[in-house]
């Protein structure tokens, strides 16, 4: 995997990395007259199967929003059901995830979290810690603007301890200290649920990525689905502020 955190211009034709807003839970159980938390169970499956898939087509580096830093403020139930659903997954899970070779990261402000959930991530980081076939990426307690003024604090604490010089904080001192700063930026990006919105994540890896919206709710996803992102991704001409000839010239072998 390209480990640089700039986008380099290429038309490959499946994504390294694809992120993921996993959104339309609360709907799919609500349109089956069932409480919130059932749809966020079918949603966890989901994500095993999303899992299978990126393992099965060889995408290096999955990203996805299981709980935004604005959604502790839902109902105390709801946050309660989803945080016992993150634990069992957790328990559940990790040993499979290590045997496939999957590296399993969380993103976010893990502070937030109750110690049993903290250990466990760490334990499944640790775990996973040496594994590359895929990276497993969690945003929990996640926020992009959060992300990103975190790096401005690591930033503006280097400078005042003298180590490095003000004017020479670019993009590239800024991408390094983001999240997922070892791993190329999202390619694709996928939102289920019909909204067509960002909602703060990762807002400084998406700058260039490729978006594709789906009215299809987040339980409901299948690899059929997953495989149509795919197609469309492929059509797609990435020119990262270029024009299409440039793209063309780089792309023809001298
Ligand atoms: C958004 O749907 C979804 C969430 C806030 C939770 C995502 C969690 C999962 C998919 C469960 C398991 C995840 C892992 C990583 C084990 P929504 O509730 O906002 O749906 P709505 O827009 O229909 O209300």
């Amino acid at each position: 995997m390209r480990m640089t955190a700039m986008p380099a211009p290429a038309r490959p034709a499946v994504p390294q990395h694809l992120a993921i807003v996993m959104d339309g839970n609360g709907r799919w159980a609500q349109q089956r007259r069932r409480p919130r938390v059932v749809g966020h169970r079918a949603g966890a499956r989901a994500v095993n199967l999303t899992i299978d898939f990126c393992l099965q087509r060889g995408i290096g580096a999955l990203t996805l929003f299981a709980f935004s830093s604005e959604n502790w403020g839902r109902p105390e139930e709801e946050v309660g059901a989803l945080m016992k659903l993150f634990l069992n997954a957790l328990e559940r899970e990790v040993d499979e995830l290590h045997r496939r070779g999957v590296r399993v990261r969380f993103i976010g402000e893990r502070e937030r979290f109750v110690d049993p959930i903290r250990a466990r991530m760490a334990t499944a980081e640790a775990q996973t810690a040496g594994n590359g076939r895929l990276h497993l990426n969690i945003a929990a307690s996640y926020g992009g603007r959060q992300d990103i003024a975190a790096a401005a604090r690591a930033l503006a604490r280097e400078a005042a301890a003298g180590r490095l010089d003000p004017e020479r904080i670019d993009q590239a001192a800024v991408a390094a200290h983001v999240a997922l700063a070892d791993l190329p930026p999202p390619d694709l990006f996928i939102r289920t649920g019909g909204d067509c919105r960002i909602s703060n994540f990762l807002l400084w890896q998406l700058a260039y990525t490729e978006l594709w919206f789906t009215e299809t709710l987040w339980p409901d996803v299948d690899a059929g689905l997953l495989q149509r992102a795919l197609d469309d991704y492929a059509g797609r001409e990435r020119r990262f502020g270029l024009t299409s000839a440039q793209i063309a010239a780089m792309e023809t072998p001298a």
